[in-house]
């Protein structure tokens, strides 16, 4: 019987979230912000790109002002499409970073430069290329919560709404797979695929925290609803999902689906956009806390909320927090990006989900 090699998982490190702060405004100082910040990005020629899980405040502002509110993979696409000089991305690090890799002839800044992620904190790129360097023969597919570094060493890059036409497209071809860095979204790629995949050790914070035992009794006690799940959540949470997605899709799904519940396991910030598209339905969060409940974040993302207003006003006033990328990081990362872009393009996916959809 032939003896195959162990594979040493480097061990990710343990990612600690910092508090949540989330900004509380009076109407009136709310209002003058407003004013102020559009009047700035009418000057500075700006747009403002936000993800769901942004305040409710950031999203509307996003879309009065033509911009747009969306998950990562259209954050990408309509940041490149659009003109405006400065893109402002109201999101994680990542997101700024994308945008920047893309459009370097842009000013692209962000609210609060601290906002991170615990799937781009837990993969440092040396030791991700030392990984990569130990299995040579695999394509190296990376989630768009990285690093422009790590980015730069990947293959491909990979958003939750294509991982899994990606890596589909890669096993057809016989290709193996190195994956980083969420081990949740890559176990369930894998089953989805069937794909010979290697997976990095992250998780993220906020949709590691959902519980799969108190979710199936929430269920019993709504058995009309339609359980809407983040692919970042662990197996036993997907296990009971009417729908597994990235937040677009999951939009999409509370729109179309006859359903008038939903159980939903992610950020809950997307309510918001959930209840413009969907109005008269219900959504209730997953659970995260009951029996041996130990999440830090409870259904909202620590670093998302480091977005607001009063942040987003003084970066227009000072020009502060600016992302920049060194080359040759920014044109070896852009590749794995666009490779991304393009095969989307080709397969059409993901339906764009902007205003009222
Ligand atoms: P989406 O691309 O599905 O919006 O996911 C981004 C993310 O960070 C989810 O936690
Ligand atoms: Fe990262 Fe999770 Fe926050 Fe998304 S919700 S940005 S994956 S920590």
């Amino acid at each position: 019987m032939k003896i195959m090699p162990l594979i040493q998982m480097p061990k990710a490190p343990n990612i600690i979230a910092p508090p949540m702060v989330e900004e509380q405004l009076t109407d009136s100082v709310r209002a003058t912000l407003i004013a102020r910040i559009k009047q700035l990005m009418l000057q500075q020629n700006a747009v403002l790109v936000a993800h769901y899980y942004t305040s409710a405040d950031i999203q509307d502002l996003a879309e009065e002002t033509g911009g747009c509110v969306s998950d990562s993979l259209e954050m990408a696409r309509f940041g490149h499409a659009h003109a405006a000089r400065t893109l402002i991305v109201a999101g994680v690090k990542f997101m700024g970073e994308t945008a920047k890799i893309l459009n370097p002839e842009k000013r692209v800044l962000m609210p609060d430069l601290q906002a991170n992620c615990s799937l781009d904190l837990a993969c440092p790129a040396d030791e991700f290329s030392a990984f990569c360097d130990q299995h040579p023969e695999r394509v190296v597919v990376v989630y768009a919560n990285t690093s422009a570094a790590v980015k730069a060493r990947a293959d491909w890059v990979v958003t939750s709404g294509t991982a899994v036409k990606i890596v589909e497209h890669l096993h057809k071809q016989g290709k193996k797979i190195l994956w980083a860095p969420d081990k949740y979204l890559g176990d369930y790629v894998q089953k989805t695929t069937g794909a010979d995949m290697l997976l990095w050790q992250g998780a993220c914070v906020v949709h590691e925290a959902f519980k799969a035992e108190a979710l199936q009794k929430m269920k019993l006690a709504h058995p009309d609803a339609a359980v809407l799940v983040h692919p970042e959540s662990p197996a036993a949470v997907i296990a009971l999902a009417d729908v597994v997605g990235s937040t677009t899709q999951l939009i999409h799904a509370a729109q179309t689906l006859p359903n008038q519940t939903f159980i939903v396991a992610t950020d809950n910030g997307i309510f918001h956009k959930m209840q413009a598209v969907a109005s008269g339905k219900i959504f209730l969060e997953a659970p995260t806390a009951g029996t041996g409940a130990t999440c830090i974040s409870c259904a909202h993302c620590p670093w998302m909320a480091m977005n607001g207003l009063q942040k987003l006003a003084q970066v227009l006033e000072s020009g502060d927090n600016e992302i920049h990328i060194t080359e040759p990081v920014r044109s070896r990362a852009v590749r794995s990006i666009q490779r991304m872009l393009d095969f989307a393009a080709e397969q059409q996916i993901a339906p764009r989900m902007r205003g009222a959809a």
